[in-house]
């Protein structure tokens, strides 16, 4: 099978294969405690944000990393999720509007991580989870870093190479980038402040960590 380049920085496909699987990817998703295993990082990590600040969700799927944000910050910050799917841009509002959140904190965009609609440095954090394995590591993270704001912070979820992550790899049709690739890109932009390894046990381990960098 073959891997999905779901957009160049030029062109996007009018829809994203995710407009096709995204009922499968939620309920993959949710069945295997990711939502979980987000509160419970976030509950050891404290998203880097403050009052009032600007958060961007980069490839936000349905949405369940937005929904973590918003259990894990108890005040009101400002987040964009945003996606280039508009079916999962739809899923992710539905499920900001009957979660039990601040729903007014978050706004809905469809668009592409690779050529994003803002202004340099206009993100205090950016999270994303699963999205650069669908593109040239080098052109999401120079894009997300352009939109990141000086000592800005960036979540990477990066897929690892595991048997886990080959099965995804396989029925989500992505490529997973080498950690080394990983790290060495993300140091062109960033200072990495931690990298965390999920628990054995918690299904979000056999396939992903947890790299948190802060823009030089
Ligand atoms: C594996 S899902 C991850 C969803 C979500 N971040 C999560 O953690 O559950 C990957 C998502 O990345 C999106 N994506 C892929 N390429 C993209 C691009 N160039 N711009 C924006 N979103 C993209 C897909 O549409 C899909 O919703």
């Amino acid at each position: 099978m073959e891997y999905v380049l779901t957009a160049t920085k030029t062109e996007a496909r009018a829809g994203s294969y995710y407009d096709k699987i995204w009922r499968l990817y939620d309920l993959t998703f949710k069945l295997n405690g990711y939502g979980r295993s987000l509160d419970q990082y976030f509950a050891s990590h404290p998203p880097p944000v403050s009052r009032g600040s600007s958060i961007l969700d980069a490839g936000c799927g349905t949405g369940l990393l937005t929904l973590a944000l918003l259990r894990a910050v108890n005040f009101p910050v400002s987040i964009t999720s945003l996606d280039l799917s508009a079916s999962s841009v739809t899923a992710t509002r539905k499920a900001v509007a009957q979660s039990e959140g601040r729903r007014s904190d978050v706004n809905f965009m469809q668009g592409n991580v690779l050529s994003l609609p803002f202004a340099d440095n206009s993100f205090d954090f950016v999270v994303t989870s699963g999205a650069l394995e669908y593109m040239p590591l080098e052109d999401g993270l120079n894009e997300l870093a352009r939109v990141i704001t000086p000592r800005g912070h960036l979540l990477h979820l990066p897929v690892r190479p595991s048997l886990t992550s080959t099965m995804l790899e396989i029925g989500f049709r992505f490529k997973h980038h080498s950690p080394r690739d990983v790290m060495q890109k993300t140091a062109h932009h960033f200072k990495v402040v931690d990298h965390f390894k999920f628990p054995p046990l918690q299904a979000i381990g056999w396939s992903k960590t947890a790299l948190l960098a802060q823009k030089i």
